[in-house]
């Protein structure tokens, strides 16, 4: 299969994709050094989520995310792409309190981080805050189903559109999304053909975590899908699929290098400078076009 793949990805390109069948690929990043590499690898979307909370910061969940947070984070992840679409998540109690009050956050993310658009939790209830939004000119991702920010309410993280009635409410918020100006809508925790529903109902993408094969595109976390969680997380959602085992290979290199540095074995005379020659050559400084040489 031929894949599309423009030079840089903008808010229009996401709905041909979905027209072509084309898969959206959308994954999460919090630091520049990760971004740089989704990027390079050619994600269409980059996303620094209020996973946040719980990947970086070893929060229980993404409810304390503050704004600043999320704009430190987004600033440098935004710095990093180069071709894909950088979408921020407005956090826990930055579009609640009212539209004026959500305009206003989505604009310092756009504004402060540079960000191409912006994400928020809820359906129908929160119409009118996206419509408000994209009519500042800022481009809105909605988010249905589960919906971390609101664990408490719904009872922790439980597959949500399981009855007939919910599955009809997620589509109903799906289409209210749109008609709001929304430009795609992540399908969180609902059963693939609830998902697959959704995403026939509407013009938009959906973009799925944990909701089955039938979204116009997947997100997952990139620490989950590198297989970077720490030592002591041994559960992992179901719809987690770890492409990689980060953490057990930082382990090893951790070790081996613990191991060389107590018995002597590093630094060797290649790692190490002497005062031999003053035309030595010195790598002291690593930028993105390679080691700054001093002599
Ligand atoms: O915060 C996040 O990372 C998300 C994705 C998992 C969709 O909302």
């Amino acid at each position: 299969m031929e894949v599309v793949t423009p030079s840089k990805v903008r808010v229009p390109e996401l709905g041909r994709l979905k027209q072509l069948g084309q898969k959206i690929v959308m994954l999460t990043a919090y630091d520049y050094t990760t971004a740089r590499v989704i990027d390079a690898a050619g994600a269409d979307v980059i996303l620094v989520g209020d996973s946040l909370g719980t990947v970086v910061q070893g929060q229980e969940n993404t409810i304390s995310v503050t704004l600043e947070e999320i704009i430190y984070h987004a600033r440098i992840v935004a710095r990093a792409a180069q071709r894909a679409l950088v979408v921020a998540d407005m956090p826990f109690m930055s579009f609640q309190l009212g539209i004026k009050e959500a305009v206003g956050a989505a604009g310092r993310l756009m504004k402060e981080a540079g960000v191409a658009a912006v994400k928020l939790e809820g359906g129908k209830r929160y119409a009118s805050t996206v419509r408000a939004i994209v009519d500042a000119g800022i481009p809105v991702m909605g988010h249905i189903g589960l919906l971390p920010q609101s664990i408490h309410a719904m009872g922790g993280y439980r597959v949500q559109g399981k009855r007939s009635e919910e599955a009809n409410a997620l589509i109903e918020d799906a289409l209210a999304l749109q008609e709001a100006g929304a430009f795609s809508i992540v399908l969180e925790g609902i059963p693939a053909s609830v998902a697959a529903r959704v995403t026939a109902a509407i013009d938009i993408p959906t973009i799925g975590i944990g909701a089955g094969p039938e979204c116009s595109g997947q997100v997952l976390v990139i620490n989950d899908l590198m297989g970077f969680v720490h030592p002591g997380e041994t559960h992992l959602p179901k719809f987690v699929k770890q492409y990689f085992q980060l953490t057990s290979a930082m382990t090893t290199a951790i070790k081996q290098f613990s191991e060389e540095v107590r018995n002597g074995d590093f630094p060797t005379e290649d790692h190490a400078y002497n005062t031999g020659t003053s035309k030595q050559k010195l790598s002291l400084h690593r930028g993105d076009k390679g080691r700054v040489e001093k002599t």
